[in-house]
């Protein structure tokens, strides 16, 4: 998929506030044309307030949204060039699913035998050829939620802007829909802004992420840099698992090194950071050895998974437990084990 250099959506400064709430904190991003763009964060972050704000639905108190280059606080929803796909099921319940998709078309004044042939192009798109007479009611949850987007990308909207639109549905669909939504975004070309507090569909479908947390943005990078380098302790605890660890700077044989677990435990490379810091270490990055690791620990427990088994480490120095994962088959090591644990050079994250 092209992501073009051409930007789209910006935010400069964005700052709202409801009250004596400041939901949203000044923030600064851009969405490229053609870019599967996702803000991520816990639940009150500011995610659906944001996404607001570049609908329309929502004005900022301070600070500028812009779309295609133009200034957007005077402009109407109806005015902008976006379409909003809900986190609940919003369809029109006595309109057939073909009338659903064609809402917008009709309102723009789009002629009847243009309208259907858009409709029917944008039901075969969602893979729901056939459906047009239907009613909603008669659908299952993933195929409402795919008359929805068809309503919304029908419209051909520089922006489509996503709210949680498959937290509706169980694991298994949401995940065959992730597929889809990603095989759709290829299809047309489009800018997709896409909110979630599910780290994992964040991961998966997008070009980059925004990590939100209380009203900022903490980092916004491709999915791969955002779980290699994570910018903060939030954003390496939010997004996928992580050990996080207390340690000290000090300055050994010359060089600055991050003591963690006092005596018994073990040293990272201190990166420039002085001073008391945290450390993160993902648990694939670390290796049990039979002797020679790092630190020492007893293995508390062991959940197998089929491609990876996950360990539990209580290590012999003052530290909490550590979360271990082996990717494949792990040689045979068990609760109750004694066990050296490795870290692998280059993983762990000082901040
Ligand atoms: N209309 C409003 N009036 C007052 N406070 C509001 C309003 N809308 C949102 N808030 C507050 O602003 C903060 C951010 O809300 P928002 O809906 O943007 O969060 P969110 O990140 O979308 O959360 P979730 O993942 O639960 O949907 C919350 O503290 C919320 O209570
Ligand atoms: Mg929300």
């Amino acid at each position: 998929m092209a992501v073009h250099d051409r930007t789209l959506v910006e935010l400069g400064d964005v700052r709202k506030q409801f009250g004596d709430v400041v939901a949203v904190k000044g923030i600064d991003f851009d969405v490229r044309q053609g870019e599967f763009f996702t803000l991520v964060g816990p639940s009150g972050c500011g995610k659906t307030t944001t996404l607001r704000m570049i609908s329309g639905f929502e004005q900022p108190t301070e600070g500028e949204v812009r779309i295609g280059g133009r200034e957007m606080t005077a402009i109407p929803p109806e005015g902008r060039d976006t379409n909003l796909v809900f986190q609940h099921l919003s369809l029109f319940p006595h309109m057939t699913v073909g009338e659903n998709v064609g809402y917008g078309l009709k309102k723009k004044g789009v002629e009847a035998a243009e309208r259907d042939d858009r409709v029917q192009e944008y039901l075969e798109l969602v893979d729901l050829e056939g459906f047009a007479d239907r009613n909603p009611s008669d659908l299952s949850g993933g195929q409402q939620q795919r008359v929805a987007l068809a309503r919304a990308l029908v419209n051909e909207p520089a922006v489509l802007l996503l709210d949680e639109p498959l937290s509706s549905l169980d694991r298994k669909l949401r995940k065959r829909m992730q597929v889809e939504l990603r095989q759709i975004h290829e299809k047309t070309q489009g800018s997709f802004f896409y909110v979630t507090h599910d780290q994992e569909v964040a991961m998966t479908l997008s070009d980059r992420i925004a990590v939100m947390n209380e009203g900022r943005i903490e980092q916004i990078g491709p999915p791969e840099e955002i779980y290699r380098d994570p910018a903060s302790e939030f954003v390496a605890d939010f997004i996928g698992d992580t050990n996080l660890f207390d340690g000290t700077v000090v300055d050994r044989n010359g060089g600055n090194v991050v003591l963690i677990g006092g005596s018994d435990g073990f040293s990272v490379p201190a990166d420039g950071a002085q001073g008391d810091v945290a450390v993160s270490i993902r648990p694939e990055d670390f290796n049990l050895v039979g002797e020679g690791g790092d630190f020492a620990g007893d293995v508390t427990e062991r959940y197998f998974q089929g491609d990876q088994t996950n360990f539990v480490v209580d290590p012999d120095a003052e530290m909490d437990e550590v979360q271990v994962v082996i990717q494949g088959r792990e040689g045979g090591v068990d609760t109750g084990d004694r066990v050296s644990v490795e870290v692998v050079d280059g993983t762990p994250v000082v901040f």
